[in-house]
């Protein structure tokens, strides 16, 4: 009778302590929704936001939806082992999975209505660990930050303020610089003739330790040949997944990865201000582009080219787009993969998207 009152006492901390885990895993869980800020920007807002007016297109990537799949090999040339320990970077040949994209969330774009080009990999070294980059052929990107990301899908969504454009444009003069090259940039008729360029910024460590801030590209071999618009609109709707298949059907095709070195002060966290083109630059080694894979059924279905997947000797810098585009990829990823009904497996003829 007399350990009565101390039983009832621990029975009431106990309920009291179970109460409280409870209310701190809900606040955890209602945190980490964004319940609690529903002025946060998640990934799942910005994956919602790049969705165009009919809704996105299930099964398929909600960004760079468009696209062809390959796989190669990256002939490193070992020069770049100076600047990163990256098991890549050793001399040698390197199996690559990689895509040739258009920046568009609809899976059936016609080619030439997409101006910007993306080229995604996965480089694969013997110790398993990877590098994984997704690039677009723009020399900076439109906006400087994620939040401005999203506040640019927003506007370019607003049907209700037709200023809105005009509005965030005002706000954000870098987006001006990135229409003069959109406006003026030679087109190219070939994914084999592009460019590609990280545009965010990483780190590089050698093996003795020292960091470099860098950024990369993959420069074609094959001479850019402009074309304008007009000529693009007169060619069928796939053309440029039809242009890198017959290519790579006759010869291998290939790019030089170029590595670009900041010097002391240039800005790494912002990716809409391109580095002075006088820069250190290291040729690291070839990407060779050996065979065309199914794009519907294929090697790249199932692949996050999420950009902070990096090999021992990279990490990223103080630039917050990795950050945020690997939190929206596996969004994305998510989605799509949970999808897997819609996702056209096998597409019943004609030009897979
Ligand atoms: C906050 C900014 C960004 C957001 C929210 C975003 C969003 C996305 C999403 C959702 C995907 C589809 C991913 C998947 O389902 O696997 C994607 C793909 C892609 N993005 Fe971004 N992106 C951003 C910035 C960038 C930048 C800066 C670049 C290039 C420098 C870029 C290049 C690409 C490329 C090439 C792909 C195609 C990847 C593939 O082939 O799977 N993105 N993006």
């Amino acid at each position: 009778m007399a350990d009565r009152p101390t039983s009832n006492a621990s029975t009431v901390r106990s309920l009291v302590l179970i109460a409280v885990v409870v209310v701190a895993l809900v606040a955890a869980f209602a945190f980490t929704a964004g319940w609690l800020s529903p002025g946060r920007l998640t990934p799942a807002k910005i994956v919602n936001a790049l969705a165009p007016p009919g809704g996105a297109t299930l099964g398929f990537r909600r960004n760079h939806a468009k696209g062809i799949c390959f796989t190669g090999n990256f002939e490193s040339n070992g020069a770049a082992a100076a600047l990163s320990k990256a098991p890549m970077f050793a001399a040698g040949s390197y199996p690559v999975t990689g895509r040739f994209n258009l920046a568009t969330p609809d899976p059936k774009a016609q080619d030439a209505m997409v101006r910007v080009r993306g080229l995604s990999l996965r480089i694969v070294a013997p110790d398993g660990s990877e590098w994984r980059t997704a690039m677009i052929d723009a020399p900076f990107f439109p906006v400087a930050t994620p939040q401005a990301f999203y506040g640019l899908l927003q506007a370019s969504a607003n049907k209700s303020d037709p200023d809105a454009m005009k509005s965030f444009a005002a706000a954000h003069p870098e987006l001006g610089h990135f229409g003069a090259w959109a406006g003026s940039a030679p087109w190219t008729a070939s994914y084999a003739q592009e460019r590609y360029n990280s545009l965010n910024s990483f780190i590089f460590t050698n093996a003795t330790g020292q960091d470099q801030a860098v950024r990369w590209s993959f420069v074609p071999a094959a001479q850019p040949e402009a074309v304008t618009p007009d000529q693009l609109k007169a060619r069928g709707a796939d053309f440029l997944a039809t242009d890198i298949t017959q290519r790579v059907q006759s010869a291998p095709q290939r790019w030089t990865l170029v590595i670009m070195v900041a010097n002391p002060g240039d800005p790494t966290a912002d990716p809409t201000q391109a580095w002075p083109d006088d820069r250190r630059k290291v040729e690291a080694g070839t990407l060779v582009v050996n065979a065309i894979e199914p794009e519907a059924n294929g090697p790249c279905r199932d692949l996050n080219f999420d950009p902070t997947v990096l090999p021992p000797g990279m990490h990223v810098s103080d630039d917050p787009f990795p950050a945020a585009r690997s939190a929206a990829y596996a969004v994305s990823f998510d989605r799509r993969t949970a999808e897997d009904k819609d996702y056209p497996r096998h597409p019943a003829g004609g030009a897979t998207p």
